[in-house]
């Protein structure tokens, strides 16, 4: 019988791609995002290789419709075996230009998110006896970023989520693995926000960043894919993606230095202290 993995932001991106891979590889495949056809356009496309392929519209912010999503995939497929947390939002500017309302878009969506699914699906995984969780965290859940601070809190939170779970739910035949790749040439530029200090400050961090993206050597949603794929299969537990490597061991070497140069790089107008 196939086994059945649940991708949260599954319509696009990493989300898609790594559907794409799962399917490949055999799975049946439940795909949830917001917009419903996106979302079925997606799994139309997935349903080409898949044994079997169902298409959940869901906010992974709301609990009860996250509550629904895996209600209605349990009695669909009787189990899950992978759950593969992902659907993200990018935000970028000072600090003291978010409102309240932007963390919480941020948190709401990358943290509280990837809490819902673990919530109403970890009573199911610990009474089969295994299953796997991967996370889809980012470098900045281990290198912090400047001028990326809530977007940096949600993926720092997601790596104390996961390692913690990791030493908890390990004996209990349930691996929880954490994926940390770097800037990867997405469809995120379309829901990420960008505070500024004015709008030619907003407006300049997005310029920004679109350039950065069309460096060739900017990894694709696919690479993600592959490594997800991997981790599953190896029941990896902590996976830095790729060019994230660099990152990491930047950071421990030259940690003063890579923070200077971070700040020069995205402060765009704001001050330099
Ligand atoms: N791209 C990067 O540079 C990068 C780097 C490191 C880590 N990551 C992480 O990788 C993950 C995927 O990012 P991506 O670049 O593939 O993003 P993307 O291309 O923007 O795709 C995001 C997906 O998530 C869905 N989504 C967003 N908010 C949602 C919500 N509240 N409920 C349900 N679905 C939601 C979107 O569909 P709807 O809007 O229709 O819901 C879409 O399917 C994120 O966690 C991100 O932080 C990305």
């Amino acid at each position: 019988m196939a086994s059945t993995v649940l991708i949260t932001g599954a319509s696009q991106g990493i989300g898609k791609a790594t559907s794409l891979q799962f399917a490949h590889n055999g799975y049946n495949v439940i795909m949830a995002a917001r917009t419903v056809d996106r979302l079925n356009a997606a799994a139309e496309e997935v349903k080409a290789f898949a044994p079997s392929v169902t298409a959940i519209p869901t906010d992974t912010r709301d609990p009860e419709q996250v509550r629904k999503l895996i209600d209605q995939a349990i009695a669909q497929y009787g189990s899950i075996d992978v759950l593969v947390n992902n659907a993200g939002i990018y935000s970028s500017g000072p600090a003291d230009s978010f409102s309240l309302a932007e963390w919480h878009t941020t948190l709401d969506t990358n943290l509280w998110g990837y809490i819902h699914t673990i919530h109403f699906l970890l009573p199911h995984l610990i009474a089969q006896g295994h299953g796997m969780i991967v996370n889809v965290s980012s470098s900045s859940g281990k290198v912090p970023i400047p001028y990326l601070v809530p977007y940096t809190t949600s993926k720092f939170a997601i790596t104390g989520l996961t390692q913690s779970l990791q030493s908890e739910l390990s004996p209990k035949g349930i691996t929880v693995c954490g994926i940390y790749p770097n800037l990867i040439k997405s469809n995120f530029m379309e829901r990420a926000f960008f505070p500024g200090k004015d709008q030619e400050d907003a407006i300049a961090r997005r310029k920004q960043l679109e350039q950065v993206l069309n460096v060739p050597v900017v990894e694709k949603p696919e690479d993600v894919a592959k490594a997800i794929w991997n981790a599953v299969k190896h029941k990896k537990t902590d996976v830095m993606v790729g060019s994230a490597n660099a990152s990491l061991i930047s950071n421990k070497l030259f940690p003063d230095f890579l923070q200077w140069a971070m700040r020069r790089t995205f402060k765009n107008s704001d001050k330099d202290y």
